[in-house]
């Protein structure tokens, strides 16, 4: 059963929402986001939480004409706002907010007034404040915990009630002590006790499992940490009724193909390996353009899967009831945000992974790891005692090194990727930097330049080293490595990889960049 979480976390559209919640789990506090809708819905069927956060939003309060009372009039909630949350507190409670420049933050130095204390916390902190509308005169029974260096109030707090508002963000990197000043705010202000751990999130993976009976389920296996933590986890619940389906579409790595037999020798899984290189090179004949790479990727391993799927169906003489994904918390936040709604947002890459597949299939879909974020998913990949070396493996996407070959994807090229990215694997191992970097491959470029290789000339093609590091591969930055772990991945592929002469180094971040390069 899927324990009722302590903390609601009210999503007004900030970009940090998500990041409020991680690190609201990380402190040990069960959370989830929910919507405005949802929040004035359950608290009609008088389903409240322990405590509520009122999330940032790019909005203003002086366009907001939402009666905020339902909330506002629980005197024992205990409630912390986060700038327009904060905004909303101060509006409410009848103090002054004055109109600031909406969406802008900087970098500000705040101090904890005299006579005020915040555990953990010293009484000088530099955080991320944000610019837009603030509070100038706190309401009536409010005090003021904090001021900016500038005399902007940066933190309120109620004189009798468990009511809270921070003009900055506690949640992000740049603020200094922000877990400090959440923590403080959970376990002493709202005196809540800790309850989020790694067995009560496999306890609920495995439940949402345990309901699904005798049937048969059927994974589609990357080997990635998503996949196999819900294989893995789905497997001790429903054992051999759990079939792998692993496609092997020509576009994987060396490293892939070993984690892959590795997985099948050490781990209790039925693995099905899936070999259709062939056809996806078909398929991927004379196309360049990447959309059209990636779309006919996808359609490829729908088409490839369903047969397939059919046919061992037809010999085991069962059908597949359910389709098990390692679907996360993001994905589901962001199906079910009210911003989304009806908004326009831009498609920079078609992803490709499962999408479609379930539809088609008449499946129902078995998404044990649907409220969790991925370094959740990694700790109980731990707990489940799996490899942390595969725990912790780099993000490989679905489409493969079709999208790290600019350009048509032809064997020779597939060669080239998967040799340099080999050379690439081993290099980061043996200069121990595979765990400080967030994702590391290279790419294929058909451009010829000319170079000396023994004592001729050379004609020759270039490939590109690109490794980023990131927290979730929304925004990325270019990975400041040592010099001399460049220049020896260079020096091996130029020696070992036939048909390159040349390797550069992309230094660019994301955005503007993508971390791939198609
Ligand atoms: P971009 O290139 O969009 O990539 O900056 C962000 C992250 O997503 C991965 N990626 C994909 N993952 N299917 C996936 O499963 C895809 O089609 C796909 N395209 C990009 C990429 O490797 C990076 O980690």
């Amino acid at each position: 059963m899927e324990k009722k979480r302590l903390i609601w976390i009210v999503d007004f559209g900030s970009q940090y929402t998500q990041l409020i919640t991680r690190k609201t789990r990380e402190l040990g506090f069960s959370s989830e986001i929910i919507t405005f809708d949802d929040c004035q819905e359950r608290f009609l069927k008088n389903d409240r939480p322990e405590a509520l956060v009122l999330s940032g939003g790019p909005q203003s309060v002086f366009d907001d004409q939402t009666d905020y009372s339902f909330i506002f009039d629980q005197d024992k909630l205990p409630i912390l706002g986060i700038c327009y949350g904060m905004q909303l507190i101060g509006k409410h409670f009848g103090g002054t907010v004055e109109k600031g420049t909406l969406g802008e933050y900087g970098h500000a130095t705040i101090e904890i007034l005299d006579g005020q204390k915040i555990t953990g916390c010293p009484s000088e902190i530099n955080v991320w404040m944000s610019h837009s509308d603030h509070v100038v005169i706190p309401p009536q029974d409010f005090e003021i915990l904090m001021k900016s260096h500038n005399n902007l109030i940066a933190c309120i707090k109620h004189k009798k009630r468990p009511l809270m508002g921070l003009q900055f963000h506690p949640e992000v990197e740049h603020s200094e002590h922000g877990k400090d000043i959440l923590d403080s705010f959970y376990a002493e202000m709202a005196g809540l006790e800790k309850d989020w751990t790694e067995e009560q999130m496999l306890k609920e993976a495995k439940d949402l499992v345990t309901g699904i009976g005798d049937s048969k389920v059927l994974c589609a296996f990357s080997g990635g940490v998503d996949s196999l933590v819900a294989a893995t986890l789905s497997h001790e619940v429903i054992g051999e009724n759990l079939h792998c389906f692993f496609v092997d579409n020509g576009l994987l790595r060396p490293q892939d193909y070993n984690h892959i037999d590795l997985l099948k020798e050490k781990t209790p899984l039925n693995i099905e390996i899936i070999d259709a290189k062939e056809i996806f090179y078909k398929a991927l004949k004379d196309l360049s353009e990447p959309e059209q790479k990636r779309k006919a990727i996808g359609r490829t391993f729908i088409e490839i899967f369903e047969q397939k799927v059919h046919d061992y169906e037809k010999s085991h003489g069962f059908k597949f009831e359910y389709l098990l994904q390692g679907t996360l918390y993001p994905d589901v936040i962001e199906s079910i945000s009210p911003h989304k709604k009806g908004g326009k947002s831009v498609t920079i890459k078609s992803h490709h992974n499962v999408g479609g597949l379930p539809e088609r299939m008449n499946m129902k879909l078995l998404e044990p790891l649907r409220l969790l974020f991925k370094d959740e998913v990694r700790k109980i990949g731990l707990e489940l005692n799996l490899n942390p070396d595969w725990v912790y493996r780099h993000p490989f996407p679905g489409p493969g090194i079709g999208i790290r070959i600019m350009g048509e994807v032809i064997p020779d090229r597939v060669r080239i990727v998967q040799q340099s990215d080999q050379v690439l694997f081993e290099e980061l191992h043996n200069f121990n930097l595979y765990q400080a970097i967030w994702q590391a491959f290279t790419v294929h470029l058909p451009v010829k330049t000319v170079g000396v290789k023994g004592d001729a000339r050379a004609y020759e093609e270039v490939v590109c080293v690109r490794l980023v590091n990131s927290s979730d591969g929304m925004t990325a930055i270019w990975s400041d490595v040592p010099q001399k772990f460049l220049q020896k991945v260079s020096s091996r592929i130029v020696n070992e990889v036939e048909g390159i002469t040349r390797v550069v180094y992309d230094i660019t971040s994301k955005p503007p960049g993508t971390i791939e390069w198609e």
